[in-house]
């Protein structure tokens, strides 16, 4: 087993920094292309033998360090009891939002292995496949995050709804953010039991709050989950994007791993956790778009600057687009194996 991923989750060191990339398995890879060719999006999440070879795509081809489980953040609120669809330029499409006391109320707090199964089955057969790989990272998005898609019933630029509810119903807001606190522990709790190594939170859109309201509205939600999920005893990342703003907030949480997006330096980063955070990150997605020269030269920057702290998993900032070149993808793993 490579278990550079795990040792640096651990603050071990390691005999060269690993590296996995957030939407590892997706449109940039032909491979992908063609199974997503024969099923639409959910389905291919659903069905356990197609979701395990599309993880492990990315695995044979780029040599990553890590596997991460494919599926999507939005599958838990579609088993809460809300219609979900994905649209090739909408993105994720609720059938209703959740605005109303009543609304939030009829969520249901998920029971995996009734409600998703098909997420337990995926990773037991890649549990299988994998043996003596890589490590496996499960995942589930934060509560706040999943919530600005609830409420907003889809993909959202101001969060006008969210943060009017946030503002002023808190009876709505509070059972909403519950809710899906509830779910994601025992989500996480499930996809461990299943045989995940490791999971990640992802809090995408936590980013849009300020220091303040993230202290208030996200936060302790976040707290809640880690503290549960941390008696598991395997390693938790938490992924901030847009975390610039928030990092003397984030320093509070207790997570083994921080992932970090690119719109800030990781010595910054490194001097405001102390040294003592095992880090995540943080190139810039598009610089995948640049030439190797370019690359080699900003991934040598990261590598630098997070050898400073008590670990560091490189990654990107954020997911992999769709367009990108997959020689580039393939140049910057072995980039960081060699220098890292
Ligand atoms: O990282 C991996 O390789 C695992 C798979 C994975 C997907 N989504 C597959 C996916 C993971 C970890 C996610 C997480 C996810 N999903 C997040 C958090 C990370 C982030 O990007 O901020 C969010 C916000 C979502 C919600 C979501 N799913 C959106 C907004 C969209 C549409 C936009 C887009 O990128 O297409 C999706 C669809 C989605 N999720 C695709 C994939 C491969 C594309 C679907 C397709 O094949 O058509």
């Amino acid at each position: 087993m490579n278990n550079t991923f795990l040792n640096a989750c651990k603050g071990n060191g390691c005999e060269h920094t690993p590296i996995w990339i957030m939407r590892q398995a997706g449109r940039y890879l032909p491979q992908y292309q063609k199974v997503r060719g024969t099923v639409d999006f959910l389905t291919l999440c659903k069905t356990p033998h197609l979701a395990a070879e599309v993880t492990i795509q990315p695995v044979d081809i780029l040599g990553v360090d890590a596997a991460i489980l494919f599926s999507d953040i939005l599958i838990i609120a579609e088993a809460m009891g809300l219609g979900l669809s994905f649209h090739e330029e909408k993105g994720p499409v609720f059938s209703k939002t959740v605005r109303t006391l009543e609304a939030a109320r009829a969520l249901s707090i998920i029971d995996p292995l009734e409600d998703v199964p098909f997420v337990l089955e995926t990773i037991k057969i890649l549990k299988k496949e994998l043996s003596n790989k890589v490590p496996l990272i499960g995942f589930a998005g934060a509560p706040f995050t999943v919530a600005t898609y609830i409420i907003e019933g889809g993909t959202s630029k101001n969060f006008i709804n969210t943060k009017t509810i946030m503002y002023s119903d808190s009876g709505v807001f509070n059972t909403i953010m519950q809710k899906l606190t509830d779910s994601t522990i025992k989500y996480l709790s499930a996809q461990i039991d299943a045989g995940a190594d490791a999971v990640q939170l992802f809090d995408s859109w936590a980013g849009v709050l300020s220091p303040n309201d993230f202290a208030t509205y996200a936060l302790p939600y976040v707290v809640t989950v880690l503290e549960e999920i941390k008696k598991k005893g395997v390693p938790v990342i938490y992924f901030l994007n847009n975390c610039a703003g928030l990092l003397e907030k984030m320093s509070e949480i207790k997570a083994d791993v921080f992932g970090i997006d690119w719109r800030v330096d990781m010595a910054r980063v490194v001097s405001i956790f102390n040294g003592k955070a095992v880090l995540q990150g943080n190139l810039d997605p598009c610089l995948l778009f640049s030439d190797t020269v370019k690359i080699k030269k900003e991934a040598y920057d990261i590598l630098k600057k997070a050898a400073l702290t008590k670990g560091h998993i490189f990654n990107l900032g954020h997911g992999v687009l769709p367009q990108t070149p997959v020689d580039n993808v393939k140049a910057l793993v072995d980039i960081v194996h060699q220098y890292g």
